[in-house]
């Protein structure tokens, strides 16, 4: 969908707040107008539980953690009732935190592979998201749920926390917000050719659950003209 990334985002995510539901966050920037928006919306947080879909092993005050951004774009402007959060815990380093997150999806999720309501997603110019980097041994794992990546693919070159593809396709409904040219070719890859490991966000596509791609015009360009 070519369009308001933004205002379609935060209607999304107010939909799957209204319904009271399990909504994993992206990292990035761009996400960060889009939970602005939507905390502005006056909504009842308190049947909602947010989680990350992926975290870079820093503390939650650092520059670089998502968790920092969704805390200043969204959490501290929440006027009412708070959401359950369930942050990932970067600061005990990525092999540590992603045991711990799988333990915490466990206790909510039991044994099946958890399953969010909603589970946004960014887009990285070389096709990664969540922080599953193109050829990454992480994008095999089909057993856990979280794993930690020692090596990112992009910058912050800052050891990452990320779910796996099996979370990311038990997710009820994938949305992707895809902002900016420099994302043409990486969109193009991913949802334009065929799914490979060298593109991983041509991997998710959530069965039973629905794919929904977000894109800006700029981002949208190299699909369009058909290239
Ligand atoms: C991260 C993200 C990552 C992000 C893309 C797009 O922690 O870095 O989860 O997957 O979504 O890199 O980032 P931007 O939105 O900043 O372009």
């Amino acid at each position: 969908m070519v369009g308001d990334v933004v205002g379609t985002a935060a209607e999304r995510i107010a939909v799957a707040v209204r319904a009271g539901g399990h909504i994993a966050l992206s990292g990035g920037s761009t996400p960060r107008a889009a939970n602005e928006r939507v905390a502005a919306l006056g909504l009842d947080w308190s049947k909602t539980v947010l989680w990350f879909g992926d975290e870079r092993a820093v503390g939650p005050d650092h520059e670089h953690s998502n968790y920092a951004m969704a805390r200043s774009s969204l959490l501290d402007r929440i006027p009412g009732a708070q959401p359950r959060v369930h942050r990932i815990r970067g600061e005990l380093g990525h092999e540590q935190a992603a045991i711990a997150y799988a333990r915490e999806l466990g206790g909510v999720f039991g044994g099946e592979a958890p399953q969010m309501d909603l589970l946004l997603l960014g887009l990285g110019p070389d096709a990664h998201c969540a922080s599953l980097f193109p050829d990454d041994a992480a994008l095999g794992e089909r057993a856990r749920w979280v794993v930690g990546v020692g090596t990112p693919g992009m910058a912050p070159l800052v050891p990452r926390v990320t779910v796996t593809l099996p979370v990311l396709n038990a997710a009820r409904e994938v949305v992707f917000l895809i902002s900016g040219g420099d994302k043409a070719e990486a969109v193009a890859r991913a949802f334009g050719d065929a799914p490979g490991p060298d593109a991983p966000a041509s991997l998710v596509r959530p069965e039973p659950g629905r794919l929904t791609v977000l894109l800006d015009p700029p981002a949208a360009a190299r699909l369009e003209d058909g290239r």
